[in-house]
């Protein structure tokens, strides 16, 4: 029985992915931080007769230890885990900037720093697998936004925006520096773009930018049963190269400054040096 992790498992795409393998027979371990869609998803589960099969731990990823200690948990409970699915995320497009109580920015911590450490520290894992694969669900192929080499916290020019795109750059480049740091892995490792999809996304933005949302959502948004399928088929027969990337079906070019080798690699020893660093400290 092949084991997926899921964070953000318990709502939108992450838990239209977790229901849809578990119909198949596999076992789920969603993460997320509210307990209430946590017990919602077992609901769910138990529901399609599959109880036995899905887990849910709560953890708040914009937390470094707590990311460290999920890893933790996961590597002893789950000695293999076939597919780790990264879809935990949450916009703060508009309004100030917001540090973590470890001093990281809100988009930098939860949408890059907890991949990161879940992509890395569960590697042992993976590697137990037959076919491991890692789905890192964002947004490459999308030319917006950039690194902010000297200020990657946003620390001097703050928008929310900037720092949502840096976290979709970031994550590009996390998988090239995977693969990179990683030549012997037989992990596939794949940056994934959903296209715009109905989730409760937009119920988390301010208004009227919520508002807004949504009414283009009605407009252009497929639904999240149309946007799993494409995604569980990566899962379970993930390419043959260490690292790829697609928006939906279709396989981008991996020639863009989005996948720059040295880039990657540069981002990569940053984020290690601000992932060693005391709390508060040199960020
Ligand atoms: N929907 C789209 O149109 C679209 C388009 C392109 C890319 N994407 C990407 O696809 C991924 C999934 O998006 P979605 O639309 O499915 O999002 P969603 O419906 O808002 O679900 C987000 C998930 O992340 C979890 N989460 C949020 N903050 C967390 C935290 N601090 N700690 C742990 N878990 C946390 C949520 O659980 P809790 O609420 O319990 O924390 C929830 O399970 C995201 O990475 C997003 O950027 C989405």
């Amino acid at each position: 029985m092949r084991t997926i992790v899921i964070t953000g498992g318990t709502d939108g795409l992450g838990k239209g992915l977790a229901l849809h393998h578990l119909r198949r027979g596999d076992r789920v371990v969603a993460v997320g931080s509210t307990p209430a869609k946590g017990r919602a998803l077992l609901a769910a589960a138990a529901h399609g007769g599959a109880a036995d099969r899905a887990a849910f731990l709560q953890a708040d990823l914009t937390s470094v230890a707590a990311t460290r200690e999920l890893t933790a948990a996961l590597l002893d409970s789950h000695p293999r885990i076939d597919a780790l699915v990264l879809c935990a995320n949450r916009y703060r497009i508009l309004g100030p900037r917001h540090l973590t109580p470890e001093g990281f920015e809100h988009s930098f911590a939860l949408a890059y720093l907890s991949r990161f450490v879940l992509s890395h520290g569960l590697r042992t894992a993976l590697e137990a697998a037959p076919r491991p694969v890692v789905l890192n669900v964002g947004t490459p192929g999308v030319p917006l936004g950039r690194i902010h080499w000297d200020d990657l916290q946003l620390a001097r020019r703050y928008s929310g925006t900037a720092a949502t795109l840096q976290s979709f750059r970031a994550n590009d480049l996390l998988g090239v520096a995977f693969a990179a740091r990683h030549p012997h892995s037989r992990v596939r490792y794949i940056a994934y773009n959903p296209g715009v999809v109905a989730t409760g996304m937009p119920d988390h933005l301010p208004q009227p930018l919520r508002a807004l949302t949504k009414a283009a959502f009605r407009v252009i948004a497929a639904p999240v049963a149309k946007a799993v399928p494409p995604m569980s088929g990566l899962l379970t027969d993930p390419p043959a190269e260490p690292f790829t990337a697609f928006d939906r079906t279709r396989r981008l070019p991996l020639s863009g400054t989005a996948f720059d080798r040295d880039a990657a690699l540069r981002l990569d020893d940053i984020t290690r040096g601000l992932l060693d660093a005391p709390a508060g400290k040199g960020r």
